[in-house]
């Protein structure tokens, strides 16, 4: 089955075409400068450059692929080439895959858009996935020669972590074959393929821990995204340096909070002159990140111990921080457990290839939407 999957629910115009649960290609046309000066993503701007980029993408996707020959001379005019590409690549198609939510809604729809004219255009079928659920399936995502072969033990107990939601979800599956070893005879119909249900056992109140970062980042007027800024100064400074509270670590539960220590760190040095706060960046962000990161260990090692799953899988933007990935693969190494976390950065962050691969799993499922039917869902749950 060859999937094209379209993702636009936040900054990234992304694109990738899979051959089942393999990506043949992915392209990700990221945004971040233009909206770097405004210290976060501004709804409009995103929308305008999805819309002036999707096609393009999927072009590129479609022709990296290499599922279809072009045998024919190329438009010199870019918009008609652009179409070209798509109209013959589509015929190796069968099932288009598209983000539709949660997200900015401005932003998710000019993907939700873009793949109800093509699916309607080219007689695809439709699949709707939602973000979350591609972020932590994303450690399934295997390359064009079928690796990595990953035989994850279910239940899992996922994290799930980037600018817009920070999770612990229980992840089961509801039938007891390997994950990469599909028998596809003598089952009933609908067992054939994986079928996960989620809960979410805890989830921040306030802001994701990605945002809490970028916050920080940009009243240091580090610009924005401001995870991979702070983990690179944090390299070079003092964790120790400024005392910073961890939110919610007495309440029971396995909820987060980030709002209380976005806003300890704004009022302690919120007066500070800009060449103090300069010459102190390295240390600020070893000190904030710390902070971060312990808190999202606290929970997740409690609900570890409570739930007892058979597995770990961390995944979304913040998970392609180093010193996050070393303190969590050190705590699965003491609490005895596997942990899996998407091999290359690119599945950490906004990408098609997530969504692509759980639209392959719902196709599998026959669980298509109707390209009339399907809207956008800005809030939607896992
Ligand atoms: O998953 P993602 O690309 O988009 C959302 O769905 O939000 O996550 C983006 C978030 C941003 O907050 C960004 O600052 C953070 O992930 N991030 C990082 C790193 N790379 C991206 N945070 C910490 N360390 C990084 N290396
Ligand atoms: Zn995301």
């Amino acid at each position: 089955m060859k999937i094209l999957a379209i993702e636009t629910s936040c900054d990234d115009t992304c694109a990738a075409v899979l051959d089942n649960d393999r990506v043949l290609s992915s392209v990700i046309s990221s945004q971040t400068d233009l909206h770097a000066k405004w210290g976060g993503v501004v709804p409009d701007i995103a929308k305008r450059a999805h819309q002036s980029r999707i096609k393009a993408v999927i072009s590129l996707a479609l022709k990296r692929s290499n599922l279809t020959i072009f045998n024919f001379q190329f438009s010199k005019n870019n918009k008609e080439r652009i179409e070209q590409i798509i109209e013959k690549g589509m015929k190796d198609i069968d099932i288009i895959a598209v983000t539709q939510g949660p997200g900015l809604a401005i932003a998710l729809s000019v993907g939700v858009n873009t793949a109800k004219e093509l699916a309607t255009k080219y007689s695809k079928k439709l699949v709707a996935v939602n973000h979350i659920e591609g972020h932590l399936l994303s450690n399934l995502v295997k390359n064009s020669k079928g690796l990595p072969e990953r035989k994850i033990a279910f239940p899992s107990l996922g994290l799930t972590v980037s600018g817009g939601h920070t999770k612990i979800v229980l992840v089961k599956r509801n039938d007891q074959f390997p994950i990469s070893n599909f028998p596809t005879r003598g089952l009933p119909e609908g067992r054939q393929f994986p079928k996960f249900e989620y809960e979410v056992v805890g989830e921040t109140l306030d802001d994701a821990a990605g945002e809490a970062l970028d916050k920080a980042a940009k009243q240091m007027g580090l610009g924005y995204p401001g995870g991979p800024v702070i983990e690179r100064l944090a390299l070079k400074g003092k964790s120790d340096w400024l005392t910073l509270p961890h939110p919610m670590s007495g309440h029971k539960g396995f909820d987060y909070s980030f709002s209380g220590l976005k806003t300890s760190f704004y009022y302690q040095i919120k007066d500070w002159p800009k060449d103090k706060i300069n010459k102190s960046l390295s240390n600020l962000a070893a000190s904030y990140q710390k902070v971060v990161i312990e808190t999202l260990l606290l929970k997740y090692k409690k609900a570890i111990e409570f739930y007892k799953p058979k597995s770990l899988m961390a995944c979304g933007g913040v998970m392609a921080n180093t010193a996050l990935r070393k303190e969590l693969r050190k705590m699965a190494r003491k609490m005895n457990l596997p942990i899996y976390m998407p091999v290359k950065k690119a599945l950490n962050t906004d990408n098609a290839m997530m969504i692509g691969l759980v639209g392959y799993y719902k196709a599998k499922r026959k669980e298509f939407t109707d390209p009339e039917m399907l809207d956008r869902d800005p809030r939607a749950g896992l």
